[in-house]
Parts: C-alpha cells; sequence; structure tokens
C-alpha cells in the first residue's frame, strides 16, 4: 500500500474509535455465557452456511470479541478475528485456539492486505446501520472479487428481546436501519433463534449486562422459563456492487 494510502486509513481509524460495548468489555465471562446461550439450533449458522459457504475459503470476523465465533468457521482455509479492544484481543489469543489468528484494530482500518479474503463476517460488531460506511469501504477493500460481506445482527422488532432492547433505546429506529442495509445493496433475511440458558441465575446475568437496570429486571419478571425467543437479521452483499459515502 501506498503512503498516501496508509496515511488516509490511519486518519480514518482515527476517525472511527471503538464503540464502547459495555457488555463484553465489562463482563467478558457473563458475555461468553451469553454465546453459549446463543442460537442453540444453529439457525444463523445454517442460514450463514446457505448464503455464504466458507469452507476452502480466507474469512475474517471484523470485531470478534474474545473470538468465541471463530473455531465455528471450520472447514475454512484461514480464520482471522479482527478486533479493537485490547483486552479482548489478549482473551481471544489465551484462548489458545489452534488455526485462528486474532489481530488488534477496527473496522475502519482493517489490518489485511487488500483482496485478501473471502468472507468479511460481522456479528453484534460496529455495523449497526448509518455511520457505518468506513467499515463498508474496508469490507470492500479486503474482500477479493467474488467474496462477501455478512452482517448478523438484533432484529428489534422481535419481541420480547426487540421490546426490551427499544425500551433502552428509544432513539433506535429498525426500520432506518434496514433501509440503510438495503440503499447499501445488502439482502435481508429474518432469523428466528431463541437464547437458552442452563438456569436462571446465568439467564438473569446474562439480561442484567445487556438492559439497564429497569429494563433488565422487567425481562426478569417477564420470563418463565429459561429460553428466550430473539430474532436477528442477516445482511449479506457481494463485492463489487457500491462504495459507501455514508
Ligand atoms: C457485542 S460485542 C460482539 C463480539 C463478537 N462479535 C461476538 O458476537 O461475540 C461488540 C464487539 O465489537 C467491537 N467493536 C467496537 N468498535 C469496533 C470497531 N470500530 N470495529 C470493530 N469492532 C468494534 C467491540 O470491541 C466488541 O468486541
Amino acid at each position: 500500500m501506498s503512503t498516501t494510502g496508509r496515511a488516509f486509513r490511519a486518519a480514518r481509524a482515527a476517525a472511527s474509535p471503538a464503540i464502547p460495548s459495555p457488555n463484553i468489555w465489562t463482563w467478558p465471562e457473563i458475555y461468553e455465557w451469553e454465546n453459549c446461550a446463543q442460537d442453540p439450533d444453529g439457525a444463523i449458522w445454517e442460514a450463514l452456511r446457505e448464503v455464504v459457504p466458507w469452507e476452502g475459503r480466507d474469512v475474517v470476523d471484523v470485531g470478534c470479541g474474545d473470538g468465541f465465533h471463530l473455531p465455528l468457521f471450520a472447514g475454512a482455509r484461514s480464520v482471522t478475528g479482527v478486533e479493537p479492544h485490547p483486552p479482548l484481543v489478549a482473551r481471544a489469543r489465551s484462548a489458545g485456539r489452534p488455526d485462528v489468528r486474532v489481530l488488534e484494530g477496527g473496522a475502519a482500518a482493517l489490518p489485511l492486505p487488500g483482496a485478501s479474503v473471502d468472507l468479511v463476517h460481522a456479528r453484534t460488531a460496529y455495523f449497526f446501520g448509518r455511520g457505518c460506511g468506513p467499515g463498508l469501504d474496508e469490507a470492500q477493500r479486503v474482500l477479493r472479487p467474488g467474496g462477501a460481506i455478512a452482517i448478523v445482527d438484533l432484529d428489534a422488532t422481535v419481541p420480547p428481546y426487540g421490546d426490551w432492547m427499544r425500551a433502552d433505546l428509544p432513539r433506535y429506529r429498525p426500520d432506518a436501519v434496514e433501509a440503510f442495509f438495503a440503499a447499501q445493496a445488502f439482502s435481508l433475511r429474518r432469523i428466528a433463534t431463541a437464547w437458552r440458558f442452563p438456569d436462571r441465575a446465568t439467564r438473569d446475568a446474562v439480561l442484567r449486562i445487556e438492559f439497564s437496570r429497569a429494563v433488565a429486571e422487567r425481562a426478569i419478571d417477564a420470563t418463565v422459563g429459561l429460553e428466550i425467543p430473539v430474532g436477528y437479521r442477516l445482511h449479506v452483499r457481494r463485492t463489487g456492487l457500491v462504495r459507501s459515502d455514508q
């Protein structure tokens, strides 16, 4: 990459710092329980595999947190996690997962060469709608022709979890977020899943790191068993379609 290109990306990285993620930054152990509870029947993975099969391909997981999902890309030629929060980079590396590497960096300046991966995956990280244009451009840069970017996020239109999300984020507009991705030429698939917990203590601890105190207590009161319906959105875009100016 040219000196000008490097300087441009460094400036963009500085202008797009890590988005604070109190759940996993403050309580990584409880967040790992959350990841264990998510999608117990593998519906998200089934949808991903159908739309963007990764066998024999080079995969990067942007905003990989503690790397929980990296080993699930089994069969890929290479798996790289990119994460901006240094304690999580250390945690991901200390898991000693074979066949994956973890690099420190953010979505707006990926520490990867151009045209070097086939799938950019991001799950509940950075790509939340308007404002994520620099990350979309970076994904385009690192993708080879024929590659794809796959964004997995929570579907705030699906109760009860979506209702709790919107109670805490009254200005969050699911329709605006979906319109943003549609305008960027992403497809949308809605995925019905559940979070399934081993016991009430785990369930309540997870709800308490996801919501304000009032909303968490409301969610706990409203939840009878150990399973909570949670909807996800999967947005996918192939390379070479558009560049973002958002
Ligand atoms: C809710 S966590 C999800 C972590 C992981 N994807 C998972 O599903 O377990 C959001 C992650 O996005 C990371 N993040 C925040 N700002 C980012 C940025 N600018 N670029 C890439 N990742 C970012 C956070 O540090 C955090 O690890």
